[in-house]
């Protein structure tokens, strides 16, 4: 189910392939599986038509269907990818998928053709992948709110980060700058650089501690937001050295209940990752209380 398979298939699909791919996802906020009388209602296509193409985007591994306790239909992630990637395309954010920049747990992200040929980053959000590490990240922002499909929780997890992005993009905190968001997709600016966990050496680890606290104290400060899932993986160094933090799906306001609790996870996850690999140490008290603005220096 990768988003370059829905590329592919996105090219082929049709104009009604597309309006029954939206009247099943329509259907898809009341049933589980959605009856045919209803995917001709939304569709708005004869009987006759609907059944062909559902026969076709079944076939094209772009629709699930059930046959009890009445025939139905719901949308897998492939399907799901063909309805962003063609809002993106007409509307202008998106020319060509290109090649995978990091296939993580929880999402897919490729690099891309934008607007005006620029290059961008896609995320492509895949939660439900891994069932046991969704559940841990996503209960903080679904907790409560009954049974949610994998798609609709990708969803929202995109709108959540393309929202932190934005804000922490205001804010000038170093995120990839957001572009733009369809669904369980987002669009934003490409960052040419490798994860922190996979350097074993920097020439100034410390300069890029600090900066990493530094952006950490904006977003709290200015953003008023805590990344909540931040480690050595979600730290992007740039070949000049500067750096990026990235995946915020899963943000805490800073008045939410809680929320410096994962602060102080973050930066220990971070201290304790330049500690062992870099021998630069720093205690957890100092760097929290520069972070959250009770001093304005750091000691290292
Ligand atoms: N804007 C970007 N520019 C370049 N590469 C990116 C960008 N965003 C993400 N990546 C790459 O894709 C990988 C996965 O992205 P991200 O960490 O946001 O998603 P994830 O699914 O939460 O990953 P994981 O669950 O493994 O932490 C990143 O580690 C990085 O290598
Ligand atoms: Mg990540």
């Amino acid at each position: 189910m990768s988003a370059e398979e829905a590329a592919s298939l996105y090219k082929r699909l049709e104009s009604e392939d597309f309006r029954v791919l939206l009247g099943v996802e329509l259907g898809m906020m009341s049933h589980e599986f959605v009856p045919i009388n209803a995917i001709v209602k939304y569709s708005n296509l004869i009987e006759e038509e609907v059944d062909f193409r559902l026969r076709r985007l079944h076939v094209l591994n772009l629709l699930k269907r059930r046959s009890k306790p009445f025939l139905g239909f719901a949308l897998n992630y492939l399907g799901y990818d063909c309805l962003a990637i063609n809002a993106l395309v007409k509307s202008g954010y998106l020319e060509a998928l290109g090649k995978p920049l990091g296939i993580g747990k929880e999402s897919d992200v490729y690099d891309a053709l934008g607007i005006g040929g620029m290059e961008v980053a896609v995320k492509f959000m895949r939660l439900g992948r891994i069932s046991f590490r969704s559940t841990r990240r996503t209960r903080a922002y679904v907790a409560n709110r009954g049974h949610m499909s994998w798609l609709y929780q990708s969803r929202l997890a995109a709108e959540r980060e393309f929202q932190a992005l934005k804000e922490l993009h205001k804010a000038g905190v170093a995120v990839p700058r957001p572009i733009a968001q369809n669904r369980h997709v987002i669009v934003m600016e490409i960052i040419r650089g490798a994860e922190l966990a996979d350097y074993y050496e920097i020439p100034k680890p410390k300069a890029v501690l600090r900066e990493i606290l530094r952006n950490l104290r904006k977003a709290y400060l200015k953003a008023h937001i805590v990344h909540s899932d931040l480690s050595e993986f979600n730290v992007i160094i740039k070949p000049d050295g500067h750096i990026f933090i990235i995946d915020w799906p899963q943000y805490l306001k800073k008045d939410h209940l809680g929320a410096d609790e994962y602060l102080k996870k973050d930066i220990g996850n971070i201290l304790r990752f330049f500690r062992r690999k870099f021998k630069v140490k720093l205690e957890l008290k100092d760097a929290l209380d520069f972070v959250m603005g009770f001093s304005k220096t750091l000691k290292i």
